[in-house]
């Protein structure tokens, strides 16, 4: 997999958020719609935040772009704090032009028996759009890509997902400590949806990212490790900081 490393998430971030302003303003000028995947997570941040001055300081809009979300926790209220229709409006969507209409987010509020109905939609609708021009991704420390845990096929489908343990725990200083309070499941965008993205781009910064960073760049394409699915696409980029860099041979 393609990797480039940076000095700092900043002047990687920088540089992630140009290529999607970028395409954005191609499909302005080609009259289409730009398709984007979004991820959550502390990653992504500095993603958003640059984006946001490039609308505020240069005129980038977002008038033309739809963007469907990775996951979503499962239960979860879309305004409660941890919530990530809550974090894609604090983030990115309340400070930039994009429509309202135009953003789609797997809901954590669905009755059980709605689920499997909804993520057939949502896949539905990506497809009826022409597919993602763009996917962003972090990793998990399990080298999980959205919430697709290890276990997760190369064909798997939007779904509602079982966390695993770590990372449930990674995500414990979200809600007060306590590990009870963490969602047991989430609903992910399946990897065969983000395998099927034109464009891969996933961040990783930081020495806890450095060994799953390794794995999934160096070593087998394996379910235990769904990252290393997307050595088998054909343009994908890892952005990674010096730290997270740290175990690539
Ligand atoms: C979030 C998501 C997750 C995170 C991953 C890394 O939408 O899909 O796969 O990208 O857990 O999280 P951070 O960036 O917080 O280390």
């Amino acid at each position: 997999i393609p990797t480039r490393i940076f000095a700092d998430p900043k002047e990687a971030s920088k540089s992630v958020a140009k290529e999607i302003a970028d395409l954005i303003r191609q499909k302005q000028k080609e009259g289409k719609n730009c398709v984007l995947g979004l991820a959550t997570g502390s990653s992504p941040k500095t993603v958003y935040a640059e984006l946001v001055r490039m609308h505020k300081e240069e005129g980038l809009s977002f008038k033309n772009v739809i963007s469907f979300n990775l996951d979503e926790y499962y239960p979860m209220e879309p305004d409660a704090i941890q919530s990530y229709w809550r974090f894609m409006r604090e983030q990115l969507f309340d400070h930039v032009d994009i429509p309202k209409e135009n953003y789609f987010i797997p809901l954590g509020t669905l009755p059980q028996n709605a689920i499997a109905e909804f993520c057939n939609s949502y896949e539905a609708k990506i497809d009826a759009l022409g597919g993602l021009d763009f996917q962003l991704l972090g990793i998990g420390g399990n080298g999980h890509i959205g919430f697709n845990e290890p276990g997760s096929l190369a064909n798997s489908r939007t779904r509602l997902m079982m966390l695993d343990h770590s990372t449930r725990a990674a995500a414990i200083g979200d809600f007060g400590g306590e590990l009870i309070k963490v969602p047991k499941k989430a609903i992910t965008l399946g990897v065969s949806k983000i395998l099927q993205a034109k464009r891969v781009v996933l961040l990783a910064w930081g020495e806890r990212k450095a060994e799953v960073i390794a794995q999934a760049v160096e070593g087998r394409v394996t379910e235990h490790l769904p990252a290393s699915y997307l050595q088998q696409h054909n343009n994908c980029l890892f952005v990674v900081d010096m730290a997270a860099a740290t175990e690539l041979k």
